[in-house]
């Protein structure tokens, strides 16, 4: 695997490869788990060539948030990415990709959900993702870009900025891997202590039983998300939302929608946990 900090080493690198080998692109913030592991799976297996990169960008972070602390295990990272068979890693320092400064910075902003969700408690923070993203797109010039499902809202709007803006590059969503007890990997679940561990499954489970009772025919929406916030309140999490939305556009959806995804945020400690679960009702 070849390791490049350079956007003109990068570049030299894709232009020398054969021209019809497609490339794909796995854009990560580093501190590597099996989840984007998977990802790098997904490429290695679609595409001909494979780009991982590691950027922990901080135009994504808030002001009282943790880029600071932000797990950064760089050698490990390296080593798990040579091991999985990536051909090239790219891993910017921040004047490479933000050489004019943080503020002097254009940035790409999707309208509409990038402010609701996890986007109203975190206001910039998709706006951040997507100038980080789309700056990664010119650079690599992918054919197609992996991205995990378990960022759910992420991933939605990165395919509407793609959509929005015409870019020429397939967006792949690759399914949440999950811990034996069902909590979704990230890399900020190392900030939970153990008794936090142990309760942290309980954000699925609940998103779970919002599902059952879906599936068995409860139309009543805003009041399976009381139920739901209630449920993580009493197993000590502070829920920051649940959230039945349209699978498709993650638009409040009519009662009687079929593809729906419920999506929950709730913060256990230092940690703030996200996660979701798509269903279709017949
Ligand atoms: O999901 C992430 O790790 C980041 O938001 C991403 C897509 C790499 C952009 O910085």
């Amino acid at each position: 695997m070849e390791t490049v900090q350079g956007i003109g080493e990068l570049r030299e690198i894709l232009d020398a490869s054969d021209p019809g080998c497609s490339v794909g692109l796995v854009p990560t913030m580093g501190n590597l788990h099996a989840g984007h592991l998977s990802l790098m799976a997904a490429s290695l297996d679609r595409c001909d060539l494979t780009v991982a990169t590691i950027f922990v960008n901080p135009l994504q972070f808030g002001p009282h948030e943790d880029l600071e602390g932000y797990p950064r295990t760089f050698a490990e990272d390296h080593a798990q990415l040579e091991d999985a068979g990536v051909d090239l890693l790219f891993a910017p320092h921040e004047t490479e990709i933000y050489p004019e400064g943080r503020s002097a910075q254009t940035a790409v902003s999707v309208p509409g959900i990038s402010t609701e969700l996890c986007g109203a408690s975190r206001p910039g923070h998709f706006d951040g993702v997507t100038t980080v993203v789309l700056k990664l797109f010119n650079i690599a010039r992918p054919n197609v870009a992996f991205f995990g499902r378990k960022d759910y809202q992420q991933l939605t709007i990165i395919a509407n900025m793609t959509r929005h803006l015409n870019v020429p590059v397939e967006i792949v969503g690759v399914d949440t891997v999950r811990a034996d007890d069902g909590l979704a990997l990230s890399s900020r679940n190392r900030y939970l202590d153990d008794a936090q561990r142990a309760v942290a499954p309980r954000l699925y489970a609940t998103l779970q039983d919002t599902a059952d009772a879906l599936r068995t025919g409860e139309n009543d929406l805003p009041g399976l998300e009381r139920t739901a916030l209630g449920c993580l309140q009493a197993a000590g999490f502070e829920p920051d939302y649940v959230s039945i939305r349209d699978a498709l556009t993650l638009a409040k959806p009519d009662p009687h929608a079929r593809s729906l995804v419920i999506l929950g945020a709730a913060r256990l400690g230092r940690a703030r946990l996200i996660d979701n679960l798509c269903l279709e009702r017949t």
